[in-house]
């Protein structure tokens, strides 16, 4: 019998492709997120569960198949799993990393650019039907060129995200746990502390992984210490931001935009923020590009085939279940 692998969704074929012949797919082949139940179904009949960001790996689901070999999610990011639950049970866990680095970092700009000069709103002037003639004070945006770059989170999208900042001349700023020598040689960023660089920057961006210290990293209390100005952009994950304090701040003009790809209730989006003009809400699509997107398919392939061999797969993100127990030490 061939090993099985329930993939919860469609992802480009030539991941798939992959896995034919060696391996039996399971495969959702309906373009829509499973159920609790479907997802338990599929996990308890297979050696590698292959997985979304949009489905909720919990206790219930981990535990259904004690033979589960290992769970592949086809994302960066992996706070939809319950890591501590898997690690304990030294089942492993693999994401994408690093493919979806410059895809993310382009929508990141998309957005920065698109907020400041008023993008959306005015291609819906225009089809509207609105352009009567050049005004000089139509839809006046705000300049990037030579503003302030606040980076909170220097990982890799950070990184890109202040390599493209270069190009405008912008003054990049960023705060993250370590320091990155690379920004800072090469670019010329400066590290602060995060209320510091909330008071000085003009762009606000977040590059952080959602856990319990980043969750509501930014509430009332911090969208006050930004300047009137600033526009702040997520392409992170929804959580980090406090929606409804990012409303309220965007309503009473205490910031001045907001561009969005994540939400804090995904996929649902406050009716408090369809309602703002200045902001830009996205569904999610960081990393969609044909080509980003096939390739997170090949790594979460290359990661789950690792895991039905039982071997250790490339980009493990709980790689203290492979550690032995010093039985010395143990002893
Ligand atoms: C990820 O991989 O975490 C991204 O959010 C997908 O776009």
């Amino acid at each position: 019998m061939k090993p099985k692998i329930f993939v919860t969704r469609r992802i480009p074929q030539p991941a798939l492709d992959r896995l034919s012949g060696e391996f039996e797919i399971e495969l959702n082949e309906a373009d829509r997120v499973l159920t609790k139940e479907e997802i338990l179904k599929g996990t308890k009949n297979c050696d590698v569960l292959l997985c979304l960001l949009t489905d909720t790996i919990d206790e219930e689901i981990i535990k259904v198949n004690p033979k589960l070999k290992g769970i592949a999610n086809y994302a960066v990011g992996y706070n939809n799993i319950d890591i501590e639950i898997a690690t304990n049970l030294k089942i492993p866990v693999s994401n994408t990393p690093g493919v979806l680095t410059q895809t993310t970092a382009d929508l990141t700009w998309s957005l920065i650019l698109s907020v400041s000069r008023r993008i959306v709103e005015s291609d819906c002037y225009a089809r509207e039907g609105k352009f009567t003639g050049w005004g000089p004070m139509l839809l006046l945006g705000n300049d990037i060129f030579g503003k302030t770059l606040g980076i909170i989170g220097a990982g890799r999208i950070g990184t890109a995200v202040a390599e493209r900042a270069f190009g405008f001349k912008m003054k990049i700023l960023y705060t993250d746990n370590k320091i990155n020598k690379n920004i800072e040689t090469n670019l010329g960023a400066t590290k602060l502390e995060l209320n510091e660089l909330l008071g000085q920057s003009d762009f606000i961006t977040l590059h952080i992984p959602l856990n319990e210290y980043t969750n509501h990293l930014i509430t009332k209390n911090e969208l006050k210490l930004m300047k009137d100005s600033a526009i702040i952009i997520n392409t992170s994950r929804g959580q980090i931001i406090k929606e409804k304090d990012l409303i309220k701040a965007l309503q009473d003009n205490e910031i001045s935009g907001a561009g969005l790809d994540v939400y804090e209730f995904e996929p649902k989006i406050s009716k408090g923020l369809k309602k703002l003009k200045n902001v830009i809400i996205l569904p999610h699509i960081g990393s969609a590009t044909i080509e980003t997107r096939t390739a997170m398919g090949m790594l979460a392939t290359n990661n789950a085939i690792a895991m039905v061999k039982g071997k250790k797969p490339e980009n493990i993100v709980n790689p203290q279940i492979y550690k032995k127990t010093d039985s010395k030490e143990s002893a």
